[in-house]
């Protein structure tokens, strides 16, 4: 109850629809109750006509006036819950959006670590569900329920008012109603979420599948997906079965309860009725409220459930609103208003969409004189608990020079492109840039000052334009055309028919690995930092191509810091420095030349790329 109340509070800006909601449901519930005072009163009535006792003309004209009344007040309960409807149309879907809107912000903001442990298609299949049932049953609230409640409880005053051992009786059904239901979705809700365990792990496959169906169809997995698919969703019917027939027994019990009670009030109302301490009237009155309040007892168990499920839903759409995101990602979110209370706890206000425009100048980093611009300082890491990928890694890359990491594959070069940017935490030691703890550093200036081209390209669905622009939407076109001819890109995207506008499909599937490289450091030439990480950048393409994307970094590496990571050695011939990676460790720091005569890892690599011969390379121990 307590995350359904979170909920409310969440979503504090639909206060005025909630106030309508419950307005429209007040009045709902007061027209409805007047029916069976009116019923009642007619049949009082035509009782004393009966009876001889009202000339039947006055009855007459009494009845159809009475049945004019029932006419009104049915109309406004049409009229009136069908406003209400609509207000909680627009609020159900009001709160999607706050919701959605806030789950997303908040995954934006979530440290790299989280996303490394979670399945896409997992993420956003709990996303849906929770975010579904929350809604539903708010819908369902103020669409019905909280009418159905209001008129309940305007049943056991007035029946208090005619005959209190009906009230007890009443009294008696809810609570033992209620907890017969709640004892029912305890089970029923620990099943369900077995069910949703195995279906969020299918829909992350699922997703996971078609991102990559071109590895499926050349492995020929689409029957083995298809039958782990299969099976997961099958064996959810074991579970509704045992989930149903639990249900339903439970069902059973608290219907049958129910039918006891109202044995009971029904015997009380008749006797009553015969031994004269109702009139008639009384009796027709009394029979239509205690079925308007049976009502809302008999829709009950579903009412539990759906709240059961919301209250789940809420559970786990707070579990992922708590995870506390990286403190200098929280600084950033504090920045904006909205957000100062979302980087400590779930509680937000209201606001649907964070505010843009941070005071990026008021945060700027100001450069300590003389300080190198990047600076690792004794730094361990591990991606998990266990051993460290990097050991002591040790080095700085002073202003305006170009660094090249040289090493084996999985030696740690990316991670250290990782640890840079700030999507990992150093275990120990520190990395400094331009003279300050990146530690210290807000998230999104440290990463403004370093332009990367990752070891995948990583490219959006949506244009060749967007995508080149992805970190200046509003640059120019000639900006765009200009980081694309830089990049050797400029050529083969005209002779798209479409040219920049040409759509490039989920990831950039539809570009070749190397066209996709060549947008990638047109994205990275075209945010302009002051530090350029290349990570494999022009590994895809050929020498010819590759010399010419060459080319357009060297101009704009020329007075900018440059980390070139390179398998390709010629194309890091030309840097000051080159660092050499053994399992984690630096092993060498030097020029080129000083490396190609030491005999390290990088003299053993130049001379094995430079005869290219590939016996050599078949029993060369990089270790050795
Ligand atoms: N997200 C991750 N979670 C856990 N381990 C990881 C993760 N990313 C990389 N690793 C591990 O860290 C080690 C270093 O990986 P890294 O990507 O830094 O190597 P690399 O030097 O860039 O290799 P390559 O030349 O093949 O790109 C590898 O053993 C790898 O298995
Ligand atoms: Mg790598």
């Amino acid at each position: 109850m307590t995350s359904l109340l979170r909920i409310v509070r969440f979503t504090r800006a639909l206060a005025p629809l909630y106030t309508a909601i419950i307005l429209c449901s007040v009045l709902t519930a007061g027209a409805g109750l007047a029916v069976p005072f009116l019923i009642g009163h007619a049949t009082d009535t035509v009782a004393a006509a009966v009876g001889g006792d009202t000339a039947t003309g006055t009855a007459v004209r009494t009845v159809v006036l009475i049945a004019g009344a029932v006419l009104v007040a049915e109309l406004a309960v049409t009229v009136i819950s069908n406003v209400g409807g609509w207000f909680g149309d627009v609020m159900s879907n009001r709160m999607r959006t706050i919701l959605s809107v806030r789950y997303y912000d908040k995954l934006l903001h979530l440290p790299q670590r989280w996303f490394d442990g979670e399945i896409t298609g997992t993420i956003v299949a709990r996303l849906n569900r929770s975010i579904t049932e929350i809604t539903n049953f708010t819908k369902m609230m103020s669409n019905s329920f909280a009418s159905m409640l209001i008129t309940t409880a305007a049943v056991l005053a007035i029946s208090a008012w005619y005959a209190w051992p009906l009230t007890v009786l009443l009294l008696i059904v809810f609570p033992v109603y209620v907890w017969l239901t709640s004892l029912t979705s305890v089970k029923w809700q620990r099943l369900e979420g077995q069910k949703n365990e195995q279906v969020d792990i299918a829909s992350g496959r699922f997703a996971e599948v078609v991102g990559q169906i071109r590895v499926v169809k050349s492995f020929v997995r689409e029957r083995g997906e298809l039958e782990d698919f299969s099976r997961r969703f099958r064996s959810t019917d074991a579970t509704t079965r045992a989930q149903s027939t639990h249900w339903h027994r439970m069902d059973v019990i608290r219907r049958a309860f129910l039918n006891l009670i109202f044995f009971g009030i029904y015997v009380i109302i008749f006797v009553r009725t015969v031994q004269g301490a109702f009139s008639l009237g009384e009796m027709v009155l009394l029979i239509q409220l205690m079925s308007m309040a049976k009502a809302p007892v008999e829709s009950m168990s579903w009412v539990i459930d759906s709240a059961q499920r919301a209250i789940a839903g809420s559970k786990d759409y707070f579990r992922v609103m708590e995870t506390p995101v990286d403190p200098r990602t929280a600084a950033v979110m504090a920045a904006r208003p909205e957000h100062a209370r979302d980087a400590g706890h779930a509680d937000g206000t209201a606001g649907e969409l964070p505010a843009g425009g941070t005071a990026d100048e008021a945060r700027a980093i100001a450069p300590v004189a003389g300080a190198p611009v990047v600076a690792f300082r004794d730094v361990s890491f591990a991606y998990e608990d266990g051993e460290d990928v990097l050991h002591g890694i040790d080095f700085q890359v002073d202003r305006g020079e170009k660094i090249a990491l040289v090493g084996e594959s999985g030696g740690g070069k990316s991670t250290i492109v990782n640890l840079l940017l700030g999507l990992y935490e150093p275990r120990t030691g520190s990395i400094e840039v331009v003279g300050h703890p990146s530690a210290e550093l807000p998230l999104d200036q440290l990463r403004a000052r370093i332009g990367v081209v990752f070891q995948d390209a990583s490219l959006f669905s949506g244009t060749i334009r967007e995508n080149i622009a992805y970190g200046h939407p509003e640059a120019s076109d000639e900006e765009v055309v200009e980081a694309a001819r830089r990049a050797n890109a400029d050529a083969f995207i005209r002779r798209f028919e479409r040219g920049y506008e040409q759509v490039i499909g989920e990831r950039g599937l539809k570009l070749s690995g190397g066209q996709r490289q060549r947008i990638a450091v047109a994205r990275a030439i075209l945010k302009d930092a002051p530090v350029l990480v290349l990570d494999e950048a022009t590994s895809a393409l050929d020498t010819k191509a590759e010399i010419q994307v060459q080319k357009g970094l060297e101009e704009l590496m020329a007075g900018r810091t440059s980390l070139i990571i390179a398998h390709r050695l010629s194309t890091i011939a030309g840097v000051d420095r080159i660092i050499t990676l053994r399992d984690g460790n630096i092993d060498e720091i030097g020029s080129p030349a000083q490396l190609a005569a030491s005999g390290g890892i990088y003299a053993q690599l130049l001379e094995l790329q430079s005869s290219g011969d590939s016996r050599k390379l078949a029993t060369f121990d990089i270790t050795g």
